[in-house]
């Protein structure tokens, strides 16, 4: 496994397995089958409504000795809707009791997006927290639970370079993680130069172009990242699964991914994605395929009369 390295030394696996989509009933066995297969980072998020499912599974997989909990690194996120400082330790705890877990190693803020209290999406502007829950104060809720040890580490997600810089301005600890959509369609050359150069992780999500989104959040003509051609050129040259060429792409470029699996052959074909070589100008050819393109275009966000743009969402 290659790892990335945290401020403290604290190691990262750099293949993580997510759980988004991954549904009640099927997740416990994903998680414990991955811990067989090797895995050892699982990224979760309390949004999801899993996470109970998930600290079944990695109880029992720690004590029936499959793991230790030390070798373990799991992520998860705190909601909008516990924006505010004084929301985020309790909402960490909750995810920590789901979890069955002492700490968690990764605490994110899942978007920059400050909801009201009991507001899940948004429908207007009444819905939105910026003025009472902005998001310097979350992180300094954040920095508490570093404070307390419930959190290793802590970082952000969907977060752009302006909210970022907004973010470290007032920031006591660097954010150490940026956890984004990127995949060969949606590159974010100048974000990965950004996060790189501040010493700030990036882990992608959706490196796969995330087939099973709800159909809500598909569009016509979205293309299909697993057959584009180049990435097909590549696995028959190199007798891997366009999969594992996607991955390794990212790993080569010092990006961790999380792809969602629930299926035990995936779950071993991801894994081995690590060790899979890629020439450099394959890594070219790839780099050019880049569209621009978010599958997760965060529109849900973008509501009439309120307070965030496209432009804003992802400054
Ligand atoms: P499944 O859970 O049945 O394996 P992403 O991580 O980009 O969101 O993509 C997740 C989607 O990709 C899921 O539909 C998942 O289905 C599928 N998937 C995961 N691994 C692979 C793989 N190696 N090859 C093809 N599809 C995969």
């Amino acid at each position: 496994m290659k790892f990335l390295k945290y401020r403290n030394g604290d190691q990262m696996p750099i293949l993580g397995l997510g759980t988004w989509q991954a549904a009640a009933g099927e997740v416990y066995h994903a998680i414990r089958e991955a811990i067989d297969i090797g895995y050892r980072h699982i990224d979760c998020a309390a949004v999801y409504g899993n996470e109970k499912e998930i600290g079944k599974a990695l109880k029992d997989a720690i004590k029936e000795g499959s793991v230790e909990r030390q070798d373990l690194w799991i992520t998860s996120k705190l909601w909008g809707s516990n924006h505010g400082r004084a929301n985020v330790l309790p909402a960490l705890r909750q995810t920590l009791d789901d979890l069955q877990l002492d700490y968690i190693d990764l605490y994110l803020i899942h978007w920059p997006v400050p909801l009201k209290k009991g507001v899940f999406f948004p429908n207007s502007l009444n819905d939105f927290a910026f003025d009472t829950a902005p998001l310097s104060d979350t992180w300094a809720g954040m920095e508490d639970a570093v404070d307390k040890k419930l959190a290793r580490h802590i970082g952000v997600s969907n977060f752009g370079p302006k909210h970022l810089e907004r973010l470290m301005h007032k920031a006591r600890i660097t954010p150490e993680n940026n956890q984004v959509e990127i995949h060969a369609y949606n590159q974010q050359p100048d974000l990965v130069s950004y996060c790189q150069s501040k010493g700030i992780h990036l882990t992608c999500y959706s490196p796969l172009g995330s087939m099973d989104r709800p159909d809500r959040l598909k569009k016509d003509g979205d293309p299909m990242l697993l057959q584009d051609k180049v990435i097909a050129n590549i696995s028959r040259t190199n007798k891997v699964s366009p999969a594992q060429v996607l991955l390794a792409n990212l790993f080569k470029n010092n990006i961790a991914a999380i792809p969602k699996s629930v299926n035990p052959r995936r779950l071993k074909e991801n894994f081995e994605s690590v060790d899979v070589h890629l020439l450099p100008e394959q890594m070219e050819h790839i780099r050019q395929v880049n569209k621009g393109r978010r599958f997760f275009d965060g529109a849900y966000w973008v509501v009439p009369n309120g307070p965030l743009t496209y432009e804003t969402l992802w400054e």
